[in-house]
């Protein structure tokens, strides 16, 4: 059964379908029918027939463009931000014109924020088709680039026009990176959301096998997290920051690993345990609720093991975290299950004992 959200605050609000097939003109075209020119960007490991889709169907309303970056996060760069605003500008876009982003959270990102500058600001759509951008980077009007200074150090907060998620387009994801969308699935799930966490325990293997009434339901719940927490606050000055949970140590462990070998999920589940047993050892949370949190990351397939990560190797990547502020670590842990918060204040031996 097809679903809706909505997310932004007023004045500024847009629509997430989601849905099998979602991807259609009934969803489409009230989005694009009033741009005469659409400028679609994918990249070389998005399915072709999602493109060919969404150009079909595009093709009936407007003039379309066609811009494919290379996969993989390098293409999330200055240069590739400079080719796209040369493509817009040498194909007249003018501030009627809209983007689709077709694609990853690498392409909606880049995207997003290509939106966000052309022109002080044109429209764009977001057509996510991995489960990480699905669940997480789709929604929120994050947008970034990578520059040599690290990740996503130039973006903007910038809504899309609408959000269209087709369950469909999830069967060629390989198992990997569906695995690592399922990390932040399990996240909304341990911060908010008592619905989903319980549907995560029950559909183990309806989940891992994809079966569609079980995965929309899950990505559902966790959008209906995630728009409601970037509805209240959108610029992540309070509570957007509970997002973060296993964040910190998920980004040291990325960051360690030179973003090679591990991915964006598969660190964050390392860092959601460590979040987790530190919760635990601040007596925040049970020892039970965290062995049931360490059972289910196992029981969807996470490596949970630590012990190439030591405190010393990750500590400056930690501190450098963009949870740091005026000074001190702010750390996402939990009171409960479905229950987090953000604190400066703990006992700074229990990092070094998790990670010891
Ligand atoms: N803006 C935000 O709020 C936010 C949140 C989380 C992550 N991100 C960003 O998202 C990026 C990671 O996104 P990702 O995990 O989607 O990676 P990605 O965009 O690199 O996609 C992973 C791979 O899957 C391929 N692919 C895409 N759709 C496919 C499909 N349907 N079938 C088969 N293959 C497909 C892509 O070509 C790519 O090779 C990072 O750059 C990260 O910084 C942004």
């Amino acid at each position: 059964m097809a679903k809706e959200l909505v997310a932004g605050r007023k004045n500024n609000q847009y629509k997430i379908y989601i849905g099998q097939n979602s991807i259609s003109k009934k969803n489409l075209v009230p989005l694009i029918k009033s741009h005469k020119k659409l400028l679609i960007i994918s990249d070389s490991g998005v399915p072709k027939e999602i493109i060919q889709k969404v150009h079909h169907i595009s093709k009936a309303t407007s003039k379309i463009f066609a811009f494919t970056l290379n996969q993989g996060e390098s293409s999330k760069s200055l240069g590739n931000f400079q080719k796209i605003i040369n493509f817009l500008i040498e194909q007249q876009f003018d501030r009627s014109d809209a983007i689709i982003a077709v694609g990853g959270g690498v392409v909606g990102d880049i995207s997003g924020y290509v939106a966000s500058s052309y022109l002080r600001g044109i429209q764009f759509i977001q057509i996510p088709t991995t489960l990480l951008a699905q669940v997480d980077s789709s929604v929120g009007g994050k947008t970034a680039i990578n520059i040599s200074a690290g990740k996503n150090l130039v973006g903007a907060f910038y809504n899309p026009k609408g959000v269209i998620i087709d369950t469909s387009s999830l069967h060629s994801l390989p198992t990997r990176e569906f695995r690592a969308g399922l990390a932040e699935v399990i996240k909304y799930g341990l911060i908010q959301n008592k619905k989903l966490l319980s549907l995560l325990s029950h559909n183990i293997v309806n989940i891992l096998g994809r079966q569609p009434g079980i995965v929309e339901q899950i990505i559902y719940e966790s959008l209906k997290t995630k728009s409601k927490i970037v509805t209240q606050d959108e610029k992540e000055t309070g509570i957007r920051a509970i997002l973060n949970f296993g964040h910190t140590f998920g980004h040291a462990i990325e960051a360690h690993e030179k973003y090679k070998k591990i991915l964006h999920g598969e660190a964050v589940a390392k860092g959601m345990l460590v979040a987790s047993k530190i919760s635990c050892l601040e007596g925040c949370i049970s020892e039970k609720d965290f062995l049931k949190i360490s059972a289910l990351l196992e029981a969807y397939g996470f490596d949970l093991s630590l012990d190439q990560y030591k405190y010393l190797d990750l500590k400056p990547f930690i501190f450098r975290d963009k949870k740091m502020q005026g000074g001190s670590l702010n750390l996402i842990l939990l009171t409960g299950l479905s229950k987090a918060f953000v604190t400066n204040s703990f006992n700074s031996k229990n990092l070094k004992l998790v990670l010891s």
